[in-house]
């Protein structure tokens, strides 16, 4: 079945409404930037990739019916623009990687008249879904090369279609190992406290046919012992220089169990979720999300006493110590990080 994350058509950004899943495959259409700021914050539309091109969607919204004559004032809204989708979610460097992509190219067309200017910036928007989807099927290529026939893979979160475009990165290697015929077996963390593991990566592979087992999140240990994981493969939201690696609340505890039963832990990610100015964890700002995420089971019924205090930080950072391997568009990166990520992503 293909499915399709993120659209823009008849001037609104289509968006497959992800709270949702997997009752209902839903989609909303979003002509406001207040519309989209709302849909990211309330994560109907989540995942690093799918954020940085909700964000250039996003960009042009914020300007495509400004009326300023000139590039100073046009450029104003721009900013006015970026600021405000900024302010959304933190963690993730694909939405501020989307927004620095379409501010740049406004910036090298300012002497166009800002008709046209307009057009470019939608033009770059859809180039940037147009290479997600190019750049999700090469991690899978390359990612594929790392599974052998009947692996157990172990995942968290959502790093799949719903993720992204329309194929994922981590689950992007599934599906690319799955048409090799090397029917892989998918545990799914269903991932507390919003569920993506269950409601979205469960859904999806579901979906595309390929054999998933849904684990409470405090599962991973005993599984890893009793012999029936593989490999753990994650998403990521950032990558710093050193290749510290912010993903979903949880993905730490795996890559230390992962470490501790001997199972290879990878990361995968395209080149846009890399933030090689900062250089390491520390520099990882970390979503801090409402406790009633966490005293609640989906705001539907409390799960904890009335009043109880909750802390819900939406993600964790991996130490580059504890990662095999980073599944990336342009190859499978290893220690060490800090020369190789550079080296492979052709950086200076
Ligand atoms: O809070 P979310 O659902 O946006 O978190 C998403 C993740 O942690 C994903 O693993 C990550 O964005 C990588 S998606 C290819």
């Amino acid at each position: 079945m293909l499915i399709r994350t993120i659209d823009y058509k008849n001037n609104k950004i289509r968006i497959i409404d992800q709270t949702k899943l997997p009752l209902k495959l839903a989609y909303i259409d979003i002509a406001t930037l207040k519309g989209l700021w709302q849909a990211i914050k309330s994560l109907q539309v989540r995942g690093a990739p799918a954020l940085g091109a909700a964000a250039a969607l996003g960009m042009y919204l914020g300007i495509k019916d400004s009326s300023s004559p000139d590039w100073v004032n046009f450029s104003r809204k721009l900013d006015a623009a970026a600021k405000y989708i900024g302010s959304s979610r933190p963690t993730a460097r694909n939405l501020f990687w989307g927004i620095e992509r379409i501010q740049a190219v406004a910036r090298a067309n300012r002497e166009k008249p800002v008709s046209q200017i307009k057009k470019i910036i939608l033009d770059e928007a859809r180039g940037i879904m147009r290479e997600d989807m190019l750049s999700c099927r090469k991690i899978g290529l390359y990612g594929a090369r790392l599974l052998k026939k009947n692996n157990r893979v172990l995942t968290l979160c959502n790093a799949g279609i719903l993720a992204t475009i329309d194929y994922g990165t981590a689950l992007g290697v599934i599906y690319t190992a799955q048409k090799q015929d090397k029917k892989i077996k998918v545990f799914a963390s269903e991932t507390r406290p919003l569920l993506q593991g269950a409601r979205l990566s469960a859904w999806e592979l579901h979906q595309q046919g390929v054999e998933v087992t849904l684990i409470a999140d405090n599962t991973a240990a005993t599984l890893m012992r009793q012999g029936l994981v593989d490999l753990v493969i994650t998403g990521a939201d950032r990558i710093v220089a050193n290749g510290d690696a912010a993903n979903k609340i949880g993905t730490f505890n795996l890559a230390v169990l992962a470490r501790y039963h001997k199972i290879p832990f990878y990361i995968a990610a395209p080149q846009s979720t890399f933030d090689l100015k900062t250089k390491d964890r520390k520099g990882i700002k970390i979503e801090m999300r409402k406790g009633a995420e966490v005293t609640s089971i989906l705001f539907k019924r409390n799960s904890a006493p009335q009043g109880a205090r909750a802390l819900n930080p939406a993600f964790d950072i991996v130490p580059h110590q504890l990662i095999s391997g980073i599944i990336t568009d342009q190859g499978v990166i290893t220690a060490p990080y800090r020369v190789n990520i550079r080296k492979t992503l052709k950086c200076a």
